[in-house]
């Protein structure tokens, strides 16, 4: 599949069993485009690095080397999830960076939304390079572009994950899902066995929870976003909101108020929830949760998560806020 247009006649892949006929023909096509050669993943644990994952396990095993960097960014559980789905069960060739650290190190102290970003991108590309330099023979690398990134760049765009490699490391592409649209490549997903939880989860931004610890992150608040969010998922699937509503999360501010805990004053910060439905992500409407439920987290957030003594709910639709607050 070198093409980068979609041909006309490609059916859509709706069905367990259109997901089969496509993957048998990718494995072979892979097989032959690879041969024996090595290839290089930057395995997030997103849903398209995982389906191109599992899709290249099944092409060419151990001969895929997955790197997955934890930038201490992840939502809870979310490293844990990919070394026991794809080291563990799939036996795949798993290299798992813990890059915590690091990642924290460059961000303290930096609080413009942008620069966050920047360092964020620069760093995970960085680490990359520095885990890709310790293989030889390398000749390709794999990305999870799917047919979006395509068409919204004009075909130039490189998916997001790892583009801007150094010259001297410049790899032939692997991009088996550049043709398929994201409904499409969570059904391949669910075909090749990966977890529902994995295949059909909320979109999660690059910068990931870094942008949900506003201003400049510390570990303190940081913790306060993933265990918040951790209560959120969890209360949101118990009540089966979570396939429901399109994006759903927490964000911690810089800033404390006072409260009151067992009788004694606090001065501790805030929880903000965010629940918004949307197509496109142009724009976007708040989910009306159920107030009770909203009360029950609020309890559970305010008991279970340190240092938090408020919860809040954003009721702004997109405009006149974006669906992220940074
Ligand atoms: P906004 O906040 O612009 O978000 O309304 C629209 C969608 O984009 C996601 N988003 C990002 N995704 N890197 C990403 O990969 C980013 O820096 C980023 N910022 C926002 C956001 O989660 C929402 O789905």
């Amino acid at each position: 599949m070198n093409s980068n247009k979609r041909p006309e006649t490609m059916e859509r892949i709706t069905t367990p069993e259109l997901a089969k006929t496509f993957i048998e023909e990718q494995v072979k096509e892979l097989q032959e485009q690879i041969g024996d050669k090595k290839v290089l993943l930057a395995l997030s644990g997103g849903v398209d690095s995982s389906v191109v994952a599992a899709l290249l396990i099944k092409a060419i095993g151990k001969q895929l080397v997955c790197v997955h960097v934890n930038h201490g960014l992840l939502r809870k559980g979310e490293p844990e999830q990919v070394v026991e789905v794809f080291k563990n069960r799939m036996n795949a060739n798993l290299v798992y960076v813990d890059a915590v650290d690091r990642f924290l190190d460059k961000l303290a102290g930096v609080s413009d939304p942008e620069k966050k970003r920047k360092i964020i991108g620069a760093e995970f590309i960085r680490v990359f390079e520095e885990e890709a330099r310790r293989f030889d023979g390398i000749e390709f690398l794999a990305q999870g572009t799917i047919y979006p990134d395509i068409l919204e760049s004009d075909g130039v765009k490189a998916h997001h994950n790892v583009g801007g490699l150094p010259e001297d490391m410049q790899f032939e592409l692997v991009e088996p899902l550049k043709l398929l649209f994201k409904d499409e490549v969570r059904v391949v997903g669910k075909a090749l066995g990966l977890p529902s939880n994995m295949v059909f989860r909320q979109p999660f931004p690059g910068p990931g929870l870094g942008v949900r610890c506003l201003g400049a992150i510390t570990r303190e608040r940081l913790e306060a976003v993933r265990e918040s969010d951790a209560i959120l998922r969890e209360e949101f699937a118990k009540h089966g909101l979570e396939g429901k509503v399109w994006q759903y999360f927490t964000v911690v501010p810089d800033f404390r108020s006072v409260g009151v805990k067992d009788g004694k004053r606090t001065f501790a910060y805030p929880v903000i929830i965010r629940a918004v439905n949307t197509t496109d992500a142009m724009t976007a409407t708040v989910e009306d949760v159920p107030f009770e439920l909203l009360q029950h987290i609020t309890q559970r957030i305010t008991t279970e998560v340190e240092n938090v003594n408020r919860v809040l709910y954003d009721l702004t639709p997109k405009p006149s806020g974006t669906i992220e607050w940074e």
